[in-house]
Order: structure tokens, then sequence, then C-alpha cells
């Protein structure tokens, strides 16, 4: 929680507003009482339809907590990275490469590999019931690149489709090289991730920021030699020499995510569970799946006319089941109060400060209680600006930036991306619109695990 504050810092977190890095807004202690006050004003009883957003189908939420694992997960050994006690040497970018997915390869970590199929290229799944879990030990623990994608039942489920998106490449890639090599295994590897970096880059982030914004971040123009290259036009995300992730994203923007939980979901036809019951039997995660409780991704992404469950709008409300978190005890079971501590404790400036620094506009007070007048905890500004000015049906102008620019600076600093090393590329694996360019999360899904696409 060390972030280096000096204006030459290019390590692992950084601040897009170093000018703000001294004004720091709150104080962890002093402010706990007002932290209190707004936890306390957060908190949602139910799920009201009036709550949902139907412009963010409910999966969108977990495909959020995946991307956000994927870009903050580092399989560099732990004894490495201790020798770099601050931080300040960047072992391993954040990129969207599936690393939590691969792990650090089929050399590494065999353990993770099917040596049944395609010489040990492929990626080893657990067929329950109908459906499939993630690869687990016999004490239940998931063998996966990056345990936190077992943290709830649903984000469990979507690394599952990763994983089975990898093999469905896979295949294809071996029947048209006729072998299966090294070199097949790293084509199909690069497929799987540039389509995901794909879903990104434009269906999760178009729904999350708003068509305005996107168009003006990632803009797709037609060259003098007739094709159509993509760029990305950003004002505040720069590095020097590796790409970094913004404290202002990781402990405030890209928080969003838990304002869009619902209580309870429906994962299949059958299957209806809170995600974290204090009863138990939930969906919670780091335990085997049951069968019959494997995800009918129509309850979840736009796959069928009956259309998916909705995400709870990007508001200043919190589900009640964030609030007893498991594991936790008094403060440290409220989500809401952690998130706002931690704002505090990383020195992170108002929503106020970040809106003048953009020079977007800014919420009244009015807008903005309980917060004290004129310093609004930015994590807790970027949820009421969703709400005040879109109707929480996408982030605003603060929220909107930050998430936007790092998530495209991140795609473009990466030398590996489709955008930085084929910026004429799109999509082909098949789409239901036809258009290449319209590729979704719910294409991915068809391609992945067709079982799971039809509603059951
Ligand atoms: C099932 C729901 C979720 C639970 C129970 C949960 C829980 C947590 C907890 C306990 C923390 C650490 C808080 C702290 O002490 O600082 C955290 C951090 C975080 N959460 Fe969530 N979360 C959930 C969903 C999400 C979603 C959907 C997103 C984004 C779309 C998200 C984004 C983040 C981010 C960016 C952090 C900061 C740490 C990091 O960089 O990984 N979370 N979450």
């Amino acid at each position: 929680m060390n972030t280096p504050r000096q204006v030459s810092y290019d390590g692992r977190f950084g601040r897009l507003f170093q000018p703000l890095a001294d004004q720091s807004a709150h104080d962890p202690e002093a402010d706990l009482a007002e932290f209190r006050a707004i936890a306390e004003a957060m908190q949602e009883s139910g799920n009201s339809p009036s709550g949902d957003n139907a412009r963010m189908p409910a999966g969108y939420t977990y495909l959020g907590q995946f991307v956000d694992h994927d870009i903050t997960f580092d399989p560099t050994s732990f004894l490495q990275r201790r020798n770099d006690e601050e931080g300040l040497i960047n072992f391993r970018t954040p990129r969207f490469d599936l690393d939590s997915v691969y792990g650090s390869g089929p050399a590494d970590e065999p353990f993770q590999y099917d040596r049944t199929r395609h010489d040990g290229f492929a990626l080893l799944l657990n067929p329950v019931g109908a459906g499939f879990d993630l690869p687990r030990n016999n004490q239940g623990s998931a063998l996966i690149g990056d345990p936190r994608n077992d943290e709830n039942g649903i984000v469990s489920q979507l690394h599952v489709a990763f994983i089975a998106l990898h093999n469905a490449v896979l295949d294809r890639a071996v029947q048209a090289a006729g072998q299966t090599t090294g070199e097949v295994f790293k084509e199909a590897q690069r497929e799987a991730q540039w389509h995901y970096q794909w879903v990104v880059a434009h269906d999760f982030l178009r729904r999350l920021i708003g068509d305005e914004l996107h168009d003006a971040l990632l803009r797709a123009d037609e060259g003098a030699d007739g094709v159509v290259r993509e760029a990305v036009r950003l004002r505040h995300y720069r590095h020097k020499v590796n790409p970094y992730l913004p404290v202002e994203f990781s402990v405030a923007a890209y928080r969003f995510g838990h304002s869009q939980v619902r209580d309870e979901y429906s994962i299949n036809g059958t299957f209806h569970r809170r995600l974290f019951d204090p009863g138990g039997d939930d969906f919670r995660g780091f335990q085997p799946l049951r069968p019959g409780w494997h995800a009918s991704w129509p309850f979840f992404f736009d796959l069928d006319e009956q259309g998916p469950e909705a995400s709870r709008r990007i508001d200043s409300k919190l589900p009640a089941t964030l609030f007893s978190l498991q594991g936790g005890a008094g403060d440290d079971a409220n989500l809401a109060l952690r998130n706002l501590r931690r704002g505090a404790a990383l020195g992170l400036p108002s929503g106020q400060a970040v809106a003048g620094a953009m020079a977007v506009e800014r919420l009244d007070d009015a807008d903005l209680q309980p917060a004290a007048p004129g310093k609004a905890p930015l994590w807790f500004y970027i949820l009421k600006e969703a709400e005040v000015m879109h109707g929480g049906a996408h982030l605003g102008p603060v929220g909107g930036r930050i998430v936007g620019e790092t998530l495209l600076g991140l795609l473009r600093a990466d030398p590996q991306s489709y955008l930085s090393l084929q910026p004429e590329w799109e999509p082909t694996l098949s789409t239901t619109t036809g258009d290449p360019r319209l590729f979704s999360m719910a294409d991915l899904l068809a391609t992945a695990v067709p079982a799971q696409v039809a509603r059951f």
C-alpha cells in the first residue's frame, strides 16, 4: 500500500494525476465517522427492479472482476519480488494476456494442462454433471493460474469458459496445421487473447463508459492505403518505461463493480442463489461445483430473445451481502467502509479535485451528501457521478476517463496486443450479427462453451 508519489515513478502502481499527489482528501482515522455515515447510506436492502441496469447484463459484472484479476495478477516468483521491496521494478506488466488462465505455461505448470489432449497443450477441465468446473485437487482447491478466480461461483464459471475458449481455438489450430507443436499452441493462445482483448476494448468498455467517451478514446480510421486501423487517443494515461496501474483506477474508479453486484442470481433455470449468505448454502467460491449448478449463460449475457438478468445500476448503493463479507468481522466485513478507508490510506485526492484537474463538469455538494462539502472520496464521487449524470447506466466523465484511459492505455502499451502488433486486426471467430467488429462476450461464449449458451 506504499505508493511512491514522486513524479519520476514508473513501476507497478502509479498516479494518473501527479500534481494532486500531495492533495490527500482524507485521513483514514480522523475521517472515520464521515466514512461510516457514507457507508451506511450506501447499503441497499433487497434488489428492487428500479435499481436494475438494462444496458449491462449481469454477466459483465463478473467479466469486470475477471479483467481486474487478469491485469493485477503477477505470477513472478515472490522471491524475485521480495528483492524489490518498494515494487519499483515492474517484473510483469499489467496486460490482458489471460495469464490468470494460462499460468506460466504448459512447461512450468503442467498440472493445469490436459496431457491426454493435444500433447498437453490443452487446458484441464473438470466435468461435473452436464457442465464443467475448474480443475481441483482432492481438497477442492482450484488448480488455476489465479486463485482469486474461484472467489465466487460466477467468476469461477467464467474462468471455465476461458479455459474452454483456449481449447476450442486450439482444436481448430491443430486441425489447420495438421500437427500439435509449441508454435500451434502459441498461435491458439494469441487467438484467444486477442478475442478477449477485443471484447474488453469494445463490448465491455463501450457499455461501461458510454458511446460518446468510447468513440473519443478508441477510433478506427481508414488509412491512405484503404486499410482500417484502430488507435487510441488518451489525455491522461502516460508512462515512461513500463505501463502501470494508477491508484485512482484500482482503489477508486474500477471498484465501481461493487455497486453492480446483485444480492441474488439465477445461475440457470432451476438454480437461484445468493452469492454469499451468512447461513451458507450459497454460490460462494472456493468449493467444488455441484451437479446442476453450472451457469446457463443466457441468464448473464445477450444470447436469446428472453434476455439476461440485469446488473445493478452503477450508483451509490451496494447490496446487503457486501456489508457482511465472508471471513470478515466488524469494519472488515463492510466493503464500502474498506474501500473508503483504503482510498484515504493511499492519499487519494477528492472527486472534485480530480474533476477539476480533468476540467470536466463537477457534481454539487448537495448531490454528494453525506460527504463533507467540497471533498467527496473519489470512489464515492465516481459512483454518484454515474447515478446523477447517467441514471446509473454507465460511468460519468471522471470515472469513465479513469477506467477507459487505463484499460486502453494498458492495451496500447502491451507490445503483444492486437492493437500494437496488428491494429488492422478484426475478430475471426463467428458472430451472431455477421459483423466482426461487433464481436461480443456472447459470441466468445458461443465458441467456447456451446452447450452452455442454450437456456436450461
Ligand atoms: C462478488 C463480489 C465481490 C466481492 C465480494 C469483492 C470483494 C472485494 C474485497 C474484499 C476487496 C478488498 C477491499 C480492500 O480491503 O481494499 C476488493 C477489492 C477490489 N475489487 Fe472487489 N469484490 C467483488 C466484485 C468486484 C467487481 C465486480 C469488481 C470490478 C468490476 C471489483 C473490483 C475490485 C478492485 C479493482 C479491487 C481493488 C483490488 C484489486 O486491484 O484487485 N470487485 N473486492
